[in-house]
């Protein structure tokens, strides 16, 4: 893997790993706070009774009234602001007009696209009171982002990752999914390198000081196999286990790493303390 400066760079995947600078951070934190501030603002709105579809069209409001917009809209045919992935769905699941129910457990992931710059994160929220097994998955999937985040500094690599999230998750008999990664990201949504979440420490790409990418682990109760639906998005667990996921995009520093899109009222992971 070669690496190249991201201002000189073509605006396109080209293979190589873009390194950033000053204005690239610049973007990055205000991008990725705008998203922060928008799933703290989901806090309150996730109920029982309430449609995934509306919280869609709050955060669709939410990015025009900010100078954003949602970066998932009409990206390769997806139709909406987030992903609202409920249960046993692990990951792309589309907001829809059934209500949240006492007990679900679901992950919105949230990409917003300020002055060109991608903000991608996404948290766990819980509707009403949860079965203990779902609070102990939320834990451990928050836990295993965390570590995959603490392992970032410059001259470790990509496999220090998801071997530290890997050594979260399988001692608590918990499962890593395979079929999707974490990604660089920036000016573009999607770019190089491949966050694998699973790995052997000192393995893959070495991380070095202006890289940008995002740490998205997907934690199974059950076995880690998914299948996607026959809508062509939403992935679910092929046991019906429940899954979770958390996501912030980071970027590599001299000191270690940075976090573009932590909370600023600290709602980092469930319980989010008392509702209105
Ligand atoms: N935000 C997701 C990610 O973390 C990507 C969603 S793409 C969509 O990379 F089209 F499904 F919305
Ligand atoms: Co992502
Ligand atoms: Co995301």
């Amino acid at each position: 893997m070669t690496y190249v400066e991201a201002a000189t760079a073509p605006l396109r995947k080209t293979g190589q790993i873009k390194l950033h600078g000053a204005e690239g951070f610049t973007g990055m934190r205000r991008a990725g706070q705008l998203v922060a501030e928008v799933l703290d603002l989901l806090v309150e709105h996730v109920k029982p009774g309430v449609a995934t579809e509306e919280l869609d069209r709050l955060v669709f409001e939410f990015a025009l009234d900010h100078g954003a917009l949602p970066a998932t809209l009409m990206y390769r045919g997806y139709a909406k602001s987030i992903c609202t992935s409920i249960n046993h769905v692990v990951c792309h699941g589309i907001p829809n007009e059934k209500p949240l129910r006492e007990g679900d457990i679901v992950n919105i992931d949230v990409t917003l696209v300020l002055d060109g710059w991608h903000g991608d994160s996404s948290r766990m929220y819980t509707v009403g009171e949860i079965p203990r097994r779902a609070e102990r998955l939320v834990d451990v999937t928050y836990e295993a982002m965390m570590a995959g985040i603490h392992a970032i500094r410059p001259e470790a690599t990509i496999g220090d990752i998801g071997a530290a999230i890997q050594a979260v998750v399988e001692p608590n008999h918990m499962s890593v999914v395979r079929d999707f990664c974490g990604h660089g990201v920036g000016r573009l949504f999607h770019d190089e390198p491949n966050v694998v979440h699973v790995g052997h420490g000192g393995e893959g790409p070495v991380l070095k000081p202006g890289m940008f990418f995002t740490v998205e682990p997907m934690i199974n109760l059950g076995r880690p196999h998914v299948k996607v639906l026959s809508d062509g998005w939403t992935a679910v667990t092929r046991d019906r286990s429940l899954s979770a996921q958390f996501e912030h995009s980071v970027a590599v520093t001299d000191e270690g790493v940075e976090i573009f899109t932590l909370s600023p009222k600290g709602l980092h992971k469930p319980p989010y303390g008392l509702r209105a």
